[in-house]
C-alpha cells in the first residue's frame, strides 16, 4: 500500500487506500471506464505537475501519493521507497546498527534521523532524485538505504550513488541490487551521462559494490576535508548492461 487518507464530504467520511501494482501486459491503450473517466495520462518523474492541473484548492495529497508511486522501485527482492519525514523512525533504527555506524561517525540521534529524513524528502522535490529506504518485498524487513543524490563532488555537480545495509544482511547482494536500481534510474529514466560514487579508501566492501556495478576508480578526492576514492561510470556502456534484475 502506498497511501492512506481520509476526508469528509457532505457529512460522509471517505477513506482511500492507494496501492502500487505491477502489471504484466500491454498498457499502451487503456480502456477507460465509461461515465467515470474521460481521459488518461501517464505520469512519470518529469510530469508530476499534471496532477495539480485544474486544481484550485492547492490540495497536494493525490499528487503526493502519485509522486511516491513513481519514485518507488521494486527490484527482485526489495521495495525501495523514496525517503521522506515518515521514514525518520526506520532511518534511526538503521543507524543504531554499529556495522553502519562505523562509517557514519557512530549512532545517529533521533534528531539527526528526523532531520535527514526531512532533508531527503525535500531533495526528492527539489532535485527530482534522492535516497530510498529498502525493505524486503515479502517480509517488509528493513534492509538498508541508498540510491542517488545530486551533490557537488570534486567541484562539480554530479549524480552520486551510495548505500548502507544492515550488518546482519551483508554478503547477500542487497547493496548491489540497490545500486543497480539507482543506475537504471539515472541512465534509463533521467538520461544522465554519468554516475559517481565515493568512499573512504579503506571501505573495501563499498568499493567492491562499485566494481560489481561496473564503476571504475577514477582518482582520489577531498570531500569536506577528508580523503576519498572516486569511482565513475558513464552512460555509454550502462544502457546495455544495467537492464535486468
Ligand atoms: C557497503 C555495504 C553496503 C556493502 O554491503 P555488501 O553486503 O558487502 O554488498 P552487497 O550487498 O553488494 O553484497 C555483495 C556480497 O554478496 C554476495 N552476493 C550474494 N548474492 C548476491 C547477488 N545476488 N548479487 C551480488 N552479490 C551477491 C557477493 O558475492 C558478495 O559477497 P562477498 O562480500 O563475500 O564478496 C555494507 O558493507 C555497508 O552497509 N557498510 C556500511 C555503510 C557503508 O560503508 N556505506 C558506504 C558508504 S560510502
Amino acid at each position: 500500500m502506498i497511501g492512506e487518507w481520509k476526508w469528509e464530504y457532505n457529512g460522509v467520511v471517505h477513506r482511500q487506500l492507494d496501492y502500487l501494482v505491477e502489471v504484466d501486459g500491454d498498457l499502451t491503450a487503456p480502456r477507460l471506464e465509461k461515465g467515470k473517466h474521460d481521459c488518461h495520462a501517464w505520469i512519470g518523474l518529469d510530469n508530476l505537475d499534471l496532477m495539480m492541473g485544474g486544481r484550485s484548492d492547492g490540495d497536494r495529497r493525490l499528487r503526493d501519493v502519485v509522486a511516491k508511486a513513481v519514485r518507488t522501485r521494486l527490484t527482485a527482492r526489495l521495495r525501495l521507497e523514496p525517503i521522506g519525514p515518515e521514514h525518520a523512525g526506520d532511518l534511526w533504527r538503521l543507524h543504531q546498527d554499529d556495522a553502519i555506524g562505523e562509517w557514519y561517525e557512530g549512532r545517529w540521534t533521533q534528531v539527526t534521523a528526523q532531520r535527514t529524513a526531512t532533508d531527503m524528502g525535500a531533495a526528492w522535490e527539489r532535485d527530482g532524485v534522492s535516497k530510498w529506504i529498502a525493505y524486503d518485498r515479502v517480509t517488509n524487513e528493513l534492509v538498508g538505504r541508498g540510491g542517488l543524490s545530486r551533490a557537488v563532488v570534486d567541484g562539480q555537480e554530479r549524480l552520486e550513488v551510495g548505500w548502507a545495509v544492515v550488518g546482519s544482511l551483508w554478503g547477500r547482494g542487497y547493496a548491489t541490487e540497490i545500486g543497480q536500481a539507482a543506475l537504471r534510474l539515472a541512465f534509463e529514466d533521467l538520461d544522465a551521462d554519468e554516475v559517481v560514487s565515493f568512499t573512504e579508501p579503506n571501505n573495501t566492501r563499498s568499493r567492491a559494490v562499485m566494481e560489481r556495478l561496473g564503476m571504475h576508480y577514477s582518482h582520489d578526492i577531498l570531500h569536506n576535508g577528508s580523503s576519498f576514492v572516486l569511482y565513475r561510470r558513464s552512460r555509454r556502456r550502462d544502457s546495455s548492461s544495467t537492464s535486468g534484475s
